[in-house]
């Protein structure tokens, strides 16, 4: 049986411990907090805090995995770099996930390999920042390099709210590297993330793309088949098999772009099941959860596994509290073919995602996402 350590206990490492659990796998989960949503369809769980190298690294030789599947990015990833050199296997690969964290060295990584991106500069200070909006011009994308779901990232449309986008960026930046990523904002027509797979004896192989739409940097609703047309999908197709190679090792990867007219561009990827993927518990017979499970172990993926189009739409809780109860699910359900995942999380806070619906299209999920209410 394989053992697998899961550094993080999202929503995410749920749906994926339930399918390697399916698979035979032992799991254990880690998190900063007891009963995250992945602890609870383990076999053992442990609170640590990932960001502290020592307790990682005591928790990898204390369980002694086959796997070590880091499910968010905050995690003292030298650690992970320790440990590949120990011998243990982390996926994809301990290089991947280093880069991955930080937006300054997988923008730089891409445009390395010349893959199209924004016009992207960095800034460490307000004076930088001030200078790079001169090169690039308004309206700006100012995210720190080290965050995600859109913490600290603001759009900026004149010199006078400067000061305000450097300040929000430093109060949502982790790590302890003060520098943030200006980017030229891309009037996309539409955003779409290319589910990537990599695998160990055989091709890279991809899902269908999947669009989504997003607020305050974090997705909303996501939808698959995209609307991108055969010669769109190709190219992004290429250009993630070029990154997803570059960066190695084996499982699913969240390629983001942006396309504007027949124009591709590269914004940024995961290197793990990425959260609009939810959409595949839906539309596909292997969801992204079970072609990663897949590509970890190195068991064969069958071709044809996208099934039927559909629509996934995230609902959030709107204030903090920590007793709550989930109003109007039966009414959701009773839409067609609507199906609800709640993630069991314990307490919210505003925005905190505590369920995805899934459905046959965007307007349904809507409209049943609209009647859950968290009070
Ligand atoms: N340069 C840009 N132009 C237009 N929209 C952007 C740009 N950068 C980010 N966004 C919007 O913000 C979202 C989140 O940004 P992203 O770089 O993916 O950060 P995160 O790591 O938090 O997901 C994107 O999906 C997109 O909707
Ligand atoms: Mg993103």
């Amino acid at each position: 049986m394989k053992k697998v350590l899961l550094l993080g206990s999202g929503e995410l490492g749920k749906e994926l411990v339930i399918s390697l659990k399916r698979l035979g796998c032992h799991v254990r989960a880690c998190d900063s907090y007891d009963n995250a949503p992945a602890q609870q369809v383990t076999d053992s769980r442990s609170v640590i805090n990932m960001l502290d190298g020592e307790q990682v690294m005591k928790e990898i030789l204390d369980y002694n995995p086959d796997l070590i599947v880091p499910e968010i990015e905050a995690i003292r990833t030298e650690v992970l770099i320790e440990a590949e050199e120990k011998g243990f296997t982390v996926i994809p690969s301990a290089r991947a996930v280093n880069l991955t964290m930080n937006r300054d060295h997988i923008r730089d990584r891409a445009y390395e390999l010349g893959l199209k991106t924004a016009k992207f500069e960095y800034a460490e200070s307000l004076n930088d920042l001030k200078d790079v909006s001169k090169k690039i011009g308004f309206p700006l994308v100012i995210k720190p390099v080290m965050s995600s779901s859109g913490k600290g990232q603001s759009l900026v449309s004149d010199k006078v709210n400067i000061e305000k986008a450097w300040d929000y960026a430093v109060s949502g930046m982790r790590g302890d590297r003060k520098r943030v990523i200006a980017e030229e904002f891309i009037d996309f027509d539409y955003e779409i993330t290319l589910l990537t797979i990599k695998q160990r004896n055989a091709p890279t192989i991809f899902c269908k793309s999947i669009g989504h739409y997003q607020e305050r940097g974090d997705y909303q609703f996501s939808w698959q088949p995209s609307q991108a047309s055969e010669k769109i999908e190709k190219k992004a197709q290429d250009m993630a098999k070029i990154i997803t190679n570059d960066l190695g090792g084996v499982g699913v990867f969240g390629v983001e772009f942006f396309i504007q007219g027949d124009e591709v561009v590269f914004s940024e990827l995961s290197p793990r099941p990425h959260d609009t993927g939810l959409v595949t518990l839906f539309t596909q017979s292997l969801s992204e959860f079970d072609l990663h499970a897949r590509a970890i172990l190195g068991y064969p993926i069958y071709q044809n596994f996208f099934e039927k189009k559909g629509a996934s739409h995230v609902v959030l809780a709107n204030s903090e509290k920590d007793d709550f109860i989930f109003k109007g699910l039966e009414l959701a359900m009773k839409e067609p073919q609507v199906d609800v995942r709640v993630f069991g999380k314990p307490t919210t806070r505003k925005y905190r995602r505590m369920a995805v619906v899934l459905g046959p299209n965007v307007d349904t999920v809507k409209k049943a996402a609209g009647s859950i209410k968290i009070i």
